[in-house]
């Protein structure tokens, strides 16, 4: 027999048991999205490569290692897109949509990293990501934070950790680089390869080092926080006061620094300590300079992207997951006469009663082998028609999960019966 073809690795299918965890998360974000103002725009899954060298940086672990990078049929490169920001100004570029206006945003679906997989790490993962374009002060970086913190709140996920830094102005970061590369030209022997490579092409990214045995040369290093210019500094203290004032709790973490080379002053993420390494469920921050580094004129930019299946990882240990909807009703019909008139009913009932969810029979059978089908659906409750409910004018309601007898309800009464035990 021939092998089965299986998913490639990293990549997971999500099943029907999981998906109205999915459609649970995903429906809360976008009604706190839409209540705060933002519209969804959907762009392409590939773009040309050079989109991705130019704005996540090419010395990033994203552009150097882990993007699913191909030639077409024409000879162009394309890339599955690791990430959606880079997208987002592309075709905000393109469409007009950023130039002397306001602008927010958000977007969904599949990223594409070549990471080894792992729990909470995976090849082809999920992100729903927010942007606002055209907008300089703290405030909407503010309204930004404020929306994943009703978001938690709403999806009743609690014990996330907000960290916050500021990575100043790339003027500012420029002077701090160069007080960087001296301090960790005075600890060379403490640097890993892959640091020395760095020290070079992206000293700041020494500081997101996750080797255990360069802690001490990373903690006594100068932080940005400490060679602010005035106005990066007032932006960072506004915002931090703003979240005093919304009693958002927050961490300043000055080794904060992020993947992608694109930011500049507020950055931030969501961390939790159950999820293993791969904690950071939300991240983000501001890019003011992207527009303009992809052919724009000058647009301030923040935003941030939320990892799904991490937090349906989260969502699975808690409360919410148990309490979600499945199946209402099966509908078992015995005879002829039973199974015509009982599509019918089942067709009533969808008319008035809108959440309802019912499967009806299909392939008949006796008694049990239905009611095995009605068993297996997962379904609350059996409503039985057969001859006698027929000839009664009645449907018997059935419990399936835990105790209760079958009871009798006319048909004339039944969708309020119905809407009674399903509410
Ligand atoms: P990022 O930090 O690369 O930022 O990704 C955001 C989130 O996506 C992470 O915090 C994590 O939850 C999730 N994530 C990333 N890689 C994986 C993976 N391999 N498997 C599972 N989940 C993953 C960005 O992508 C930026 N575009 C965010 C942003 C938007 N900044 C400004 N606007």
């Amino acid at each position: 027999m021939a092998k089965n073809i299986q998913a490639i690795r990293g990549m997971k299918d999500i099943l029907p048991e999981q998906t109205p965890l999915w459609q649970f998360l995903e429906d809360t974000v976008r009604s706190v999205l839409s209540r705060y103002g933002y519209g969804e725009i959907r762009m392409p899954i590939v773009e040309l490569t050079e989109l991705f060298k130019r704005s996540i940086g090419e010395v990033t672990d994203i552009v150097e290692k882990e993007m699913y990078t191909f030639d077409d049929r024409n000879g162009d490169s394309l890339t599955l897109r690791p990430e959606g920001t880079a997208g987002c100004v592309r075709a905000g570029l393109e469409h007009g949509l950023l130039f002397n206006q306001v602008q927010r945003l958000w977007y969904r679906g599949p990223m594409f990293r070549h990471e080894r997989p792992q729990k909470g790490r995976y090849r082809q993962f999920h992100q729903i990501g927010v942007e606002s374009f055209g907008l300089e002060g703290p405030d909407v970086d503010l309204e930004q934070i404020l929306i994943t913190h009703r978001i938690w709140r709403e999806l009743g996920l609690d014990g996330l950790e907000l960290q916050l830094n500021t990575l100043g102005t790339a003027e500012e970061r420029t002077a701090y680089k160069v007080l960087l590369v001296d301090y960790f030209r005075s600890r060379i022997d403490e640097l890993d390869a892959d640091s020395r490579r760095r020290l070079e092409s992206n000293p700041l990214r020494i500081l997101d080092t996750k080797n255990p045995d360069m802690a001490a040369v990373v903690s006594d290093a100068p932080t940005l926080m400490d060679h602010l210019g005035d106005a990066s500094r007032a932006h960072f203290e506004t915002l931090c006061a703003g979240l005093d004032a919304a009693g958002v709790a927050y961490v300043i973490n000055p080794r904060l620094v992020r993947g992608l080379d694109y930011y500049a002053r507020t950055v931030f993420e969501w961390v939790t300590t159950r999820l293993g390494a791969q904690g950071t469920v939300c991240a983000g921050g501001r890019y003011d300079g992207l527009v303009k580094q992809l052919g724009g004129r000058p647009t301030p930019a923040v935003g941030f992207a939320m990892g799904l299946e991490r937090l349906i990882a989260l969502l699975e240990e808690g409360e919410t997951a148990k309490r979600l909807p499945s199946v209402d009703l099966y509908l078992v019909m015995m005879g002829e006469t039973a199974q015509r008139e009982g599509v019918q009913l089942a067709e009533r009932l969808r008319d008035e009663l809108p959440d309802l969810r019912l499967i009806v029979n299909c392939g008949g059978g006796g008694f049990k082998s239905q009611f095995k089908k009605a068993d297996k659906s997962n379904a609350r409750y059996a409503l039985i028609f057969g001859d006698d409910e027929l000839a009664n004018g009645e449907v018997g309601i059935k419990p399936l999960r835990g105790e209760g007898e079958q009871q009798q309800v006319k048909l004339s009464e039944l969708a309020g019966i119905i809407a009674g035990l399903t509410a």
